[in-house]
């Protein structure tokens, strides 16, 4: 008996061997070769068996069993990429005086651009989404989504279905190149592709972005070979060596190497010459054959460029004109308020649906109480709303006009409507703020969707929706538990996988998305901990300032008995961590204040101590400085500086490792005096800092100076 049971299972494990095998041939012919080997109906048969056989022998099922996985792509999406030069963003201009400002922030940074002439370099901007193309040793080895600008998802597969994409480079491309450009759809094709979708009873897209989008984040490369994708490349990323001069010489280049490039251009040295050719495009925008936004000024000299690099997410050198918002009449049926992560109260209109620009619009920001009477917005009236790229709709005036006397006055409440504690307005400021926090469920549930959001733990899967859901239901409450989901889950009644909407493979991708996160950086775990004032840019600046959370939170501790938060009994000797806060960049008193006040609070103390238990919080990786003489030095600029402007020095030294502070201390290094230094060096020469003049200073950042 017992030898007839362990030959069936020696059957079942060789039959189970060979189904595999088999599948795992026909899934590689399919999604990689895209060239099936069997019929549809053959290959479901197959299938079918394995489950059959797994269903019978469960301890043959492995993780990476066909039965387990889609296809042959990864089952939890994407693998992610860091970028090695990061995908930045545009800034706007809307006027004239924006443009302006946009030239004369170029000329402050760089006067030698006013003297000599700025040409600059406009084209079109199209609608669709950025990507990164690395060709290493002139083969296209890695294609990468933007992301968040530093890590973004790897779609090479999906891109070497476009047709546009070179998949080589002539002999005279560098070994490394990274082609930045847009992926988008024609609006022929995007209509074409809709129908066929309606047809097939599937979803349809929006607008042509969207439908390039959903395209080429499909995990089954097949569909996306199927989709009409296509690419402009108009910038560049990591570069082996020089590659053009100016950006219209890279035009050149790319056109060369057989890209397409937006057509036509403009370059040119006169002030009005780029706002004529927008207002020429924008008269040919309906004809064009696919979508575009706006036109793109840039800095044609590439070297300037490099000069004048980027301040948090845009270039300095480049912008974005975008064309005027669009506009809808609609009513205005409720006015409902809404509760943030700091407890402010923002009124939100609710509308009737409409169409703008090709989406439909229901909410609308009335952004204050304030806003609200200055507008004289009443429930009932006729609305002007207004929709701009991705901002969120707002409603530009009330058709008082059309009032039929019908129309109400909204009361703005003086409590929560969530927790009900009450909701106060602080002298001088424009937001009426639910005084509940700890206890108020709606400041949790944001603190939590800001926590998972894509500039913070970016975890897939888990989203604003979800996180509804699983607050109400008390599976997470504070940010740790999410990293105990996956444990609780294995005690629950009704776990995950059996839920409505659920799967055995959902909810593993969802552990596994968890999981993933458990490892973070120190700016990203900043950031998530959503404290007041504190944005992406500045949560960076603190992990480059304290390196570690251990020497944060402990800089953060001592800030708080500054005698100016404790009274006259605080040690003195306390002061220098609240004045190194003072010197980050970003950071005023009042932002202080809001930081200090995150970490002193007991609760939100626990709340770290329960993270920490959970994560490895990695520290604060500083630019690649090796081999920089001044790497780590702290140096203060002040007085007129001939060689360059006191912005351009302080990013030049930040690149070398340097930190620049804003004022003097005894922990300066240098104190940079150009012409007419006042104030600052008179405290480095009392407190006995080195003062170096700008030419000293420009030798020692290149290894020049000898010891002293
Ligand atoms: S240049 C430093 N040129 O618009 C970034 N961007 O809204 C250099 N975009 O992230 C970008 N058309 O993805 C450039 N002709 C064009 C563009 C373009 C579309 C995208 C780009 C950027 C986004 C900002």
């Amino acid at each position: 008996m017992k030898n007839l049971f362990d030959l069936e299972k020696l059957d079942a494990k060789v039959r189970h061997a060979d189904l595999v095998k088999e599948i795992r041939k026909h899934d590689k012919a399919y999604y990689q070769e895209d060239a099936p080997h069997v019929s549809d109906a053959e290959y479901d048969r197959l299938r079918a068996a394995l489950e059959a056989l797994e269903a019978a022998h469960p301890e043959l099922i492995t993780k990476d069993s066909p039965t387990q996985t889609v296809g042959a792509a990864p089952s939890s999406g994407f693998k992610k990429v860091q970028h090695t030069v990061p995908m930045l963003s545009l800034s706007n201009v809307f006027t004239e005086e924006d443009y302006l400002e946009f030239r004369d922030r170029i000329f402050r940074f760089l006067p030698e651009a006013e003297k000599q002439g700025l040409a600059l370099l406009a084209e079109q901007k199209i609608d669709g989404l950025s990507c990164s193309l690395r060709y290493e040793s002139r083969k296209l080895a890695l294609a990468a989504t933007r992301g968040d600008g530093t890590e973004g998802e790897d779609i090479t597969a999906n891109i070497r279905t476009i047709r546009d994409i070179p998949q080589t480079l002539p002999e005279d491309a560098p070994d490394i190149v990274e082609i930045r450009g847009e992926i988008y759809m024609t609006r022929s094709d995007f209509i074409a592709l809709n129908e066929k979708q309606e047809q097939a009873g599937k979803p349809v897209f929006a607008n042509p972005r969207n439908a390039a989008a959903g395209s080429v984040r499909q995990l089954d490369v097949a569909v996306t070979k199927q989709r009409p994708l296509r690419f402009f490349g108009y910038a560049l990323g990591d570069v082996s060596e020089k590659i053009a001069d100016t950006q219209s010489g890279l035009r050149e280049r790319l056109k060369a190497w057989g890209f397409q490039i937006p057509e036509p251009s403009y370059v040119g040295a006169d002030v009005d010459g780029p706002w004529r050719f927008y207002n020429e495009i924008m008269e040919q925008r309906p004809d064009l054959s696919y979508e575009i936004d706006g036109v793109v000024y840039k800095v044609n000299r590439i070297d300037w460029q490099q000069r004048l690099g980027f301040v948090s997410r845009a270039p300095r050198w480049a912008t974005a004109h975008k064309f005027p918002a669009e506009q809808a009449v609609t009513r205005l049926n409720a006015i409902e308020i809404q509760v943030g992560r700091t407890g402010a109260l923002t009124p939100v209109a609710r509308l009737e649906p409409i169409t703008v620009g090709g989406v439909v619009v229901s909410n609308a920001t009335l952004h204050n109480e304030d806003e609200i009477a200055r507008k004289d917005i009443r429930i009932g009236d006729m609305v002007v709303i207004q929709r701009a790229g991705d901002v969120i709709p707002q409603v530009v005036r009330v058709l008082t006009e059309k009032r039929t006397g019908e129309e109400t006055h909204f009361i703005f409440p003086q409590e929560c409507p969530i927790c009900h504690s009450l909701a106060i307005r602080e002298e001088g400021e424009v937001v009426r703020r639910c005084t509940g926090g700890l206890i108020c469920p709606a400041q949790a549930v944001e603190r939590l969707k800001h926590f998972v959001s894509r500039l913070a733990f970016d975890i897939e899967g888990l989203g604003a929706k979800i996180i509804e859901e699983f607050y109400a239901e008390g599976l997470i409450k504070t940010p740790a538990d999410i990293f105990r989901l996956e444990t609780l889950n294995k005690t629950l009644e009704k776990p995950l996988q059996n839920r409505e909407g659920w799967g055995e493979k959902s909810a593993a991708n969802l552990f596994a998305a968890i999981d993933q996160r458990r490892s973070i950086a120190l700016n990203r775990f900043i950031y998530a901990l959503g404290v007041r004032q504190i944005g992406e840019a500045t949560a960076k600046k603190l992990a480059a300032t304290y390196g570690t959370l251990e020497d944060m939170q402990s800089a953060m501790a001592q800030a708080v008995l500054d005698p100016r938060f404790c009274g006259e009994s605080a040690a003195l000797q306390q002061q220098p961590a609240y004045d190194d806060l003072l010197n980050i960049e970003d950071v005023g008193p009042a932002v202080a204040d809001d930081l200090l006040g995150f970490f002193a609070e007991a609760h939100n103390r626990e709340v770290l101590e329960a993270l920490k238990a959970e994560l490895q919080i990695e520290p604060f990786i500083r630019p690649d400085t090796a081999g920089s003489p001044v790497a780590g030095k702290t140096v203060v600029f002040t007085g007129t500086l001939v060689t360059m402007t006191r912005a351009e020095a302080k990013v030049r030294a930040e690149s070398l490792g340097v930190k620049v502070a804003g004022s003097v201390s005894a922990k300066t290094d240098y104190v940079i005096a150009g012409e007419d230094a006042g104030s600052k060096l008179k405290k480095a020469q009392a407190l006995g800092v080195a003062i170096l003049s700008e030419q000293e200073w420009n030798e020692l950042s290149a290894g020049k100076a000898q010891e002293s």
